[in-house]
């Protein structure tokens, strides 16, 4: 028992195949539990949907545990986002990534950060970012951002 316990503790990367139900449930729970995964389907648009089922149930998920905080609701949805990548045999871009966390989510917590670091060049908001959210490209969830979705 202790040693399986240490030898799951390594595992630090996920492959899922399939972006079903069933795949996209693990995927997420992977994710949520510090895990970098790789979700993998037969076509993008159905790995589109997989992702957009998790980002969904992030998003309840998110609801429930911060019920009074939106902000940590937002960064718990868009942190375990960046650990869920679609896998089309190639890594995901950070533009395409951007699009999948919700560029409005990205943007809210980029605020956040210049709020709290106004030091911090880093972290201050990215213009192209929050001009793209004022014409409603959201990402994927709106059909637009830095790609189109459909
Ligand atoms: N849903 C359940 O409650 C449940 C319970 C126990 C076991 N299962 C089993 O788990 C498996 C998945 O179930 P599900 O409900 O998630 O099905 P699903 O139809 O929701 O998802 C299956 C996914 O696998 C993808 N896929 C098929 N062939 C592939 C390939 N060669 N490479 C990559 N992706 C591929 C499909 O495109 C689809 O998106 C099934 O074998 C099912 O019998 C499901």
């Amino acid at each position: 028992m202790h040693r399986a316990t240490r030898c799951l503790a390594a595992v630090q990367h996920v492959t899922v195949l399939g972006a079903g139900l069933m795949g996209g449930g693990i995927a997420q729970v992977a994710a949520a539990t510090s895990h970098k995964v790789c979700l993998v389907d037969v076509s993008s648009d159905v790995l589109d949907a997989g992702l957009k089922r998790i980002e969904n149930s992030l998003s309840r998920v998110a609801r429930k545990k911060f019920r009074d905080n939106e902000e940590e609701a937002n960064e718990y949805v868009a942190a375990t986002m960046v650990r869920t990548a679609a896998c089309h045999g190639h890594p995901m871009g950070p533009f395409q990534l951007l699009d999948y966390v919700g560029l409005d989510t990205t943007s809210f917590i980029t605020h956040g950060w210049a709020r709290d670091y106004p030091d911090v060049e880093l972290f201050q908001p990215v213009k192209s970012i929050d001009e793209k959210v004022e014409r409603g490209e959201m990402g994927a969830k709106s059909g637009k951002g830095y790609y189109e979705h459909k």
